[in-house]
This record gives structure tokens, sequence and C-alpha cells, in this order.
């Protein structure tokens, strides 16, 4: 009983100059809590038919930084237009693996990037995550959004053993809600007015897709 007390014990720095540290709490709750929440990064680059997906480098800017920049591409992205240096500020941060909670990848093709990924490592214990595409116009509509996005929910389910895996988009976003179809998602929430986007409210989709459902169409 007192072992549990100990470790219950709210550590306060005043505790730690008290008892010396680190503290019961500190070595077998606090410790083991982020050792359990640090995701192991995956082996990269993903690899697909054609395409390979690989961490952001420095000059991606140069091939995103139209699409960005275009009102009509930005239009139904959960983000406004961003200008050059925007860009690179983007390409700089998500280089940094940070804690390994937001896994971006840029997609290439014939080595040259054709759009990017996110995949956002949340909720409870981290097993549920937040997937998201953007594919840069000249190269919409081969299937690459869909390629690559299958190689993200792969990663997402095995990888990362994620039980559930989500999409949030615009719901005037037909190309994002098709691709979500394709990918097998189901659309569980339609979210009325809820989105503040370039002036005006829009309601928002989110779709699911749950790993058992995932290795069921492989047959696993
Ligand atoms: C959302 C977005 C990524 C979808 O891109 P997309 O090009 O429609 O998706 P894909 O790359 O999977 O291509 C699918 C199309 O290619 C065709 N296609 C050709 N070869 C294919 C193949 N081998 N496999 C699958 N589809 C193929 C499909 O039939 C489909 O055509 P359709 O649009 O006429 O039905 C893209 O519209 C985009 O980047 N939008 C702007 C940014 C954005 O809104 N991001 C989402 C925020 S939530």
């Amino acid at each position: 009983m007192a072992g549990l007390d100990e470790l219950l014990l709210p550590m306060t720095a005043y505790d730690r100059l008290r008892f010396g540290g680190p503290t019961s709490r500190e070595r077998w709750v606090d410790r083991m809590r982020a050792e359990y929440l640090t995701p192991v990064p995956p082996d990269l680059p993903l690899r697909t038919e054609r395409l390979v997906l690989r961490p952001w480098q420095p000059g991606d800017e140069a091939a995103f930084a139209e699409a960005w920049a275009d009102e009509d591409y930005a239009s139904l992205l959960l983000t406004r237009t961003m200008n050059a240096a925007e860009v690179a500020d983007m390409v700089r941060r998500r280089m940094d693996p940070g804690d390994g909670r937001f896994v971006g990848l840029v997609v290439e093709h014939d080595g040259e990037p054709v759009g990017d990924t996110i995949l956002i490592l949340q909720g409870t214990g981290l097993s549920e995550g937040e997937i998201g595409w953007t594919m840069i116009p000249r190269h919409a509509g081969r299937g690459f959004a869909t390629e690559a996005a299958n190689a993200v929910l792969q990663m997402g389910f095995e990888h990362y053993g994620l039980r559930r895996i989500v999409a949030n988009l615009d719901a005037r976003n037909d190309r994002s809600a098709a691709l979500c179809e394709r990918l097998g998602m189901r659309r569980e929430v339609h979210r009325l007015g809820d989105f503040w986007s370039k002036g005006r409210w829009t309601d928002s989709y989110e779709y699911a897709l749950l790993r058992d459902e995932w290795l069921a169409t492989r047959g696993r």
C-alpha cells in the first residue's frame, strides 16, 4: 500500500528535492508512459508499385510552392493558401521528426514529387490515426493518391498497430470523398456548419476505417 501511495503522489520539483530523483513515480509511471507513447518510426521510404513515399527534404518547397499558392487548389483544403516563404517554413517543420506523432511524407513518381501524405497519431494510447493527402494538380487523376494513401493505411495499421484511421474533409471536397470511398473508408459523420473555411462556415465529413476491416479486405 505504501508503494502504491508513493506512485500516486503528485511529484513536484520540491518532492524531487526531498526524495532525490528519479522518484518512484517518474521511474514507474512517467518514464514507462513516455516510452509507450513514443512511436517507433517505420522503415522509410515506403515503396509501392509506382511510388516512393519519403521524408521531407530541403528543396521540396520548389515542387509544392505553385500548388499551395493556388486559391482553387487550397479552396477545399482545411488550411489556407501559402506563399513561397510559408511553404519553405512548412517543409522545415515537416523535416523535424518531433515526437514521432506526425508522419509527413512526400510522394514521388519517377524521382519527382507528385504530392504528399500525412498520418497523425492520436487518441487513447495513440491507437487512432488521422490521414491526409494532397496531389499536385498536374499529377492528379492517375490513381497516385489512392496508391499512396493505401501505403499510409498499411503503415498505420501494420507498423503503428492503429485500431482506427480517420479522414476529415470539407464536405464539398468531392475528390477527397471519392478517394476515401476508393480506400474502403466509411462516412461516419456529417458535421453541419462546423468548419470555418475561407470566410464561411462549411460542413465537414469524417470518414473512418478500422484495422479489422482493412485486414479483412486483404484476406488477413
Ligand atoms: C483529394 C485529391 C488528393 C484526390 O486526388 P485524385 O487525383 O482525385 O485521386 P487519385 O490520384 O487517386 O486519382 C483518382 C483518379 O485517377 C483514376 N485512375 C487512373 N489510374 C488509376 C489507378 N491505377 N488507380 C486508381 N485510380 C486511377 C481514377 O479513375 C480516378 O479518376 P476520376 O477522378 O476520373 O474518378 C486531390 O483532388 C487534391 O490534391 N486536391 C487538393 C488538395 C485537397 O483537397 N486535399 C484533401 C484535403 S481533405
